[in-house]
């Protein structure tokens, strides 16, 4: 796995514009301190990416998307695409949340088109995997988030140059308060690690692929899933939402030397 840590701060549809500024704002004057090998990235609503751009761009913070539709361009109303994305200086793009999976219906067939679809633009999938509660109570979990993956990247076409970041999220954990134990995650993690290996060579899974958790992680917990073996970061929901609590998180792990 690349060395590099991250924290990604999904601000689903949660903040309206004044609060959207005022957060990147703060990010913006934190940025200075953090260590280089931290890259935090912002996913606000794609109505405010532009805006947000505008307060970041002097700054190492990085803009992800939220979404992102399969065809670079066309009649999708209402859509907006990779290029798109990459033109409002966008670098990452979380895929396949569960919320999309669950309150849009998208499939692990449109996820796969979404990853692709970043890959070919350059920009990095954030792909987003996790079991229900009822598959963790079954014992499904593991064959729950390796089908998941095999059917968002098995088919994929990754070049040296792309990178891929999977999100491990057990639907169970997200924005429930509840987060999923260390130990847990990391036996998840373990399992999505060897079903990378399967997938793809050792040396592009080391090189250019990164596994992270997210569920209910904030600045009291956020340090123990960031163990640069399994884990080389978290994804923030509402943690994200308020610069202290946020900055909880990114001091969190600001703080673990990056050889951890
Ligand atoms: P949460 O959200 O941190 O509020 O649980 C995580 C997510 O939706 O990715």
């Amino acid at each position: 796995m690349p060395k590099n840590r991250y924290i990604v701060g999904n601000w689903k549809m949660n903040l309206d514009y004044d609060q959207t500024v005022a957060l990147a704002t703060a990010l913006m004057n934190m940025a200075s301190t953090l260590p280089p090998d931290l890259e935090v990235i912002a996913c606000p609503s794609p109505l405010y990416l532009d805006r947000v751009r505008t307060t970041l761009k002097q700054s190492a913070i990085k803009l992800g998307g939220q979404n992102v539709f399969w065809e670079d361009k066309g009649p999708f109303t209402g859509e907006y695409s990779a290029p798109m994305l990459r033109d409002l200086g966008v670098s990452y793009v979380i895929v396949g949340h569960s919320e999309r999976r669950q309150h849009l219906h998208e499939t692990d067939r449109m996820v796969a088109g979404k990853v692709s679809a970043c890959l070919r633009n350059g920009l990095v999938p954030i792909v987003c995997i996790g079991e229900t509660f009822e598959h963790r109570r079954q014992g499904k979990r593991n064959a729950v988030v390796a089908d998941q993956l095999r059917l968002a990247l098995g088919e994929q076409m990754i070049s040296p140059n792309n990178r891929v970041i999977v999100a491990y999220e057990p639907i169970w954990a997200i924005g429930s308060g509840q987060a999923c134990a260390p130990d847990e995650a990391a036996e998840a993690g373990y399992a999505i690690r060897s079903q990378l290996f399967e997938l793809f060579s050792e040396q592009l899974v080391m090189n250019n692929m990164a596994l992270i958790y997210g569920g209910s992680v904030d600045g009291q917990i956020a340090a123990q899933y960031v163990d640069g073996q399994i884990f080389s970061g978290v994804l923030v929901g509402g943690a994200s939402h308020r610069a202290d609590s946020f900055s909880a998180v990114i001091q969190s792990i600001a703080n673990l030397s990056s050889s951890s």
